[in-house]
């Protein structure tokens, strides 16, 4: 009989609390009148140590998330905690400290990451001299981190004489430079092809089982769900599915396979896929029965004279 190991839940390991920690969270932007509610009581549990990637249509709310979380933009409402550390109640003070510290962030367009008129190593170098460090221990760190992300072969291009994917390789090298415990990249692959996004995602697993860094990506790679621990989709500014991987072995040999599952909040609110509504035709109610040791959900037509509705 095949063994079955499942892949720890994250978030329910009893000892450890989560290193992210987001509970109903809210970010309104107003723009002159107008409102735009780009995350609606979001939840969200991260395990320290964890590399999870989040997905979801474009305008659902992930982006703004991954700033929240780097301390780029302060949540309206809500509960988020990273490290122990309160987003919602932070000083300005702080906040530029956590940003300095505690987390390293690469974003999608390569030109951003990284200063033209640098080449690789003093663009890895100026965080840490920012930051304080010694011109010489700096250059010691940048030198090895480039190495960590096989660029030692590269240290004295400048961005434009370095490839797509080699300039996000430097890119998470200075994301690193400060020794972050948390990694966050919003679609640090959408400007590559297939092969440099698989080199970059490669390097993502090796960086967290070698430093354990926890590491977050958003990212539309078809792929992902077999590149990371869990994927959570985001829906309207609110986590809706996740998918875990698990591996299972027969014989000698491993298999990986997914499982997915509708998140339940604290409220007991949870998204019912689209396809299953518009296939029973449920909109605006439905009936809700206890089965044996399940839930049934039925469409109202079929619900009436079920349970004590007449
Ligand atoms: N600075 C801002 N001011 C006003 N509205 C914003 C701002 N940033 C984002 N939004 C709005 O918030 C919603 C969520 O945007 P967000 O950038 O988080 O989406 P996304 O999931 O990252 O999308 P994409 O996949 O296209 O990058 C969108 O409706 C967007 O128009
Ligand atoms: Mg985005």
């Amino acid at each position: 009989m095949p063994s079955y190991e499942p892949a720890p839940v994250p978030g329910t390991d009893l000892g450890a609390p989560p290193y992210i920690d987001c509970q109903d969270l809210f970010k309104i932007y107003k723009i002159a009148n107008l409102e735009v509610v780009a995350l609606r009581g979001l939840d969200l549990k991260v395990r320290r140590g964890e590399m999870m990637a989040i997905v979801g249509a474009s305008g659902s709310g992930k982006s703004t998330l991954l700033n929240v979380l780097a301390g780029l933009d302060q949540p309206s409402a809500g509960r988020a905690f990273v490290g122990g550390r309160d987003l919602l109640t932070m000083s300005g003070g702080e906040m530029v400290e956590y940003r300095r510290t505690q987390v390293g962030f690469v974003w999608q367009q390569t030109g951003r990451n990284l200063v033209p008129y640098l080449n690789a190593v003093q663009n890895v170098e100026v965080p840490m001299i920012l930051a304080g460090m010694s011109r010489s221990a700096a250059r010691e760190r940048a030198t090895e981190l480039l190495e960590a992300v096989k660029l030692e072969h590269r240290l004295h291009h400048n961005p434009n004489q370095l490839s797509g994917g080699e300039q996000q390789r430097v890119s998470i090298a200075v994301a690193l430079a400060n020794n972050p415990p948390l990694l966050l990249a919003d679609e640090p692959t959408g400007e590559l092809d297939s092969v440099g996004a698989g080199i970059v995602f490669e390097l993502f697993g090796e960086l967290n089982r070698r430093y354990g860094v926890t590491i977050v990506i958003v990212t539309h790679d078809p792929d992902i769900a077999a590149r990371v621990d869990r994927v959570a989709a985001i829906r309207d500014g609110r986590t809706s599915t996740e998918i875990f991987r698990r591996i299972r072995t027969e014989g000698n040999e491993a298999k990986v396979t997914h499982d997915e599952y509708v998140l339940v909040d604290a409220a007991g609110r949870l998204q019912i896929p689209r396809e299953f509504l518009d296939r029973l035709n449920i909109h605006d109610r439905a009936k809700v029965l206890m089965g044996e040791g399940r839930l049934e959900v039925l469409p109202e037509h079929l619900a009436r004279g079920q349970g004590e509705r007449r």
